[in-house]
């Protein structure tokens, strides 16, 4: 692999956006860590060992310590995207805690790319645990666009560009300029550039095995001060006519995508849930003229991939919408999701995965993976 640092750090500037804290502690790992309130498909699911890290200094030191070496190791964000498929995780959870926002070229003026910008241009570097959708919420007080559509998804910061997280027709991939992270093997500091991160859809580098040793701690976003709305997508338009705004501004949009998420969507907090359990299978063009033949009603997008085939609808054809079993089910208003009504164990959502996976199989002939992240 040959991922290098294009830019020129400004660490120093992270360092300030850092909570202020005493260097002379050790860093005590909390021991059988409850962690219902760390994922939220609300499994009551504890770890081994559990590190918050709240800044850079103290991630530094795991690393000097060489706590991590020889354990099962877990980057946690929002744990919006993930499902313990155990009660007990057996090695060390670190949950990335790491605030701070800073607005180019307002707070950095001295750095060369951020003067090499076109003048419509705004790098906004977010440490890695912001709340993604209050991130996205302070972008649009800037007037910065390139995000709206991205408006509620929950989760965190140094999340997104992992997964590639992507609604209504945008992807962050599209904002993003560079991931900037820290093996933990050996504590050096590398920098992902766009390019380096090898985004596909609900997929980048940070995804394989070989790379989870990269902790995610700021990323830099390429905003614009002006840009063309995307309101292609689905029903947003529909949504503004709906509220009678011809010409939207950037909140309005955001807006939109909130009213359209939480129609379809559970609230996070209250019905547990991780988004879209399922990735939205790409078949090749002969597999679909032959469904198409069968299922004319069939939804589908082409890309340069094949052709891409809403996972909701097959699984929604395939009977499973709104259906319960003891404490999971599927959600009545979008069959992507998987739901967890509380008091219930991970297996019963892997059984109702594999339930679902073997059904739409069988109807269809599409094999549909998981787009959580099973641990
Ligand atoms: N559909 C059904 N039944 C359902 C759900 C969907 O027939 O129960 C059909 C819809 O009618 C529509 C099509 O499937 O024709 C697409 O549905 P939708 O626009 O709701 O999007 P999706 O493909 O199901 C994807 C993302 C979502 C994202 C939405 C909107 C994935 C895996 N999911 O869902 O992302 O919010 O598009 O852009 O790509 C997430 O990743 O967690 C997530 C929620």
């Amino acid at each position: 692999m040959s991922y290098f640092c294009r830019k020129k750090l400004n660490f120093e500037k992270i360092f300030l956006m850092e909570r202020q804290q005493t260097t002379s502690n050790r860093q005590q790992a909390l021991s059988n860590k409850a962690l219902s309130e760390y994922n939220t498909m609300g499994f009551e699911v504890t770890s081994k060992y559990f590190y918050e890290i709240k800044s850079l200094r103290e991630i530094n030191r795991l690393i000097e310590d060489e706590v991590l070496k020889g354990e099962k190791t877990l980057i946690l964000g929002g744990g919006s995207n993930i499902l313990f498929s155990d009660e007990y995780f057996d090695g060390t959870i670190i949950y990335s805690n790491l605030k701070g926002i800073i607005v180019s070229p307002e707070d950095i003026e001295e750095s060369e790319d951020f003067n090499s910008l076109d003048p419509d241009s705004v790098i906004v570097r977010c440490m890695a645990g912001e709340i993604w959708k209050d991130f996205v919420d302070f972008t649009i007080s800037k007037n910065l666009y390139g995000l709206e559509n991205l408006a509620d998804i929950p989760g965190s910061v140094g999340a997104s560009p992992v997964q590639n997280i992507g609604a209504y027709g945008v992807e962050v991939k599209d904002c993003i300029d560079c991931v900037y992270t820290i093996d933990l093997t050996n504590g050096n500091r590398v920098i992902f550039n766009n390019e380096d991160c090898h985004f596909g859809y609900r997929d980048s580098v940070f995804k394989k095995e070989e790379n989870k040793k990269y902790f995610i701690f700021a990323v830099d976003f390429k905003l614009r001060r002006n840009a063309e709305l995307k309101l292609e997508y689905g029903n947003v338009k529909e949504h503004l006519h709906k509220r009678n705004i011809d010409s939207p501004t950037l909140s309005d949009v955001a807006n939109t995508i909130k009213a359209i998420r939480s129609e379809k969507l559970p609230e996070v907090g209250v019905v547990g849930s991780a988004g879209s359990f399922f990735q939205n299978p790409i078949i090749d063009i002969e597999t679909f003229n032959e469904l198409k033949e069968r299922f004319p009603e069939m939804p589908s997008y082409p890309n340069d991939k094949g052709v891409k085939i809403p996972a909701g609808w097959l699984i929604e054809k395939a009977g499973w919408k709104g259906y319960r079993e003891n404490h999971v089910g599927v959600w009545d208003k979008q069959a992507l999701v998987l739901v967890h009504y509380g008091g219930g164990k991970p297996e019963e959502i892997l059984n109702l995965m594999n339930k679902i996976q073997e059904s739409v199989k069988e109807k269809f002939g599409i094999g549909i993976k998981p787009e959580v992240n099973i641990v």
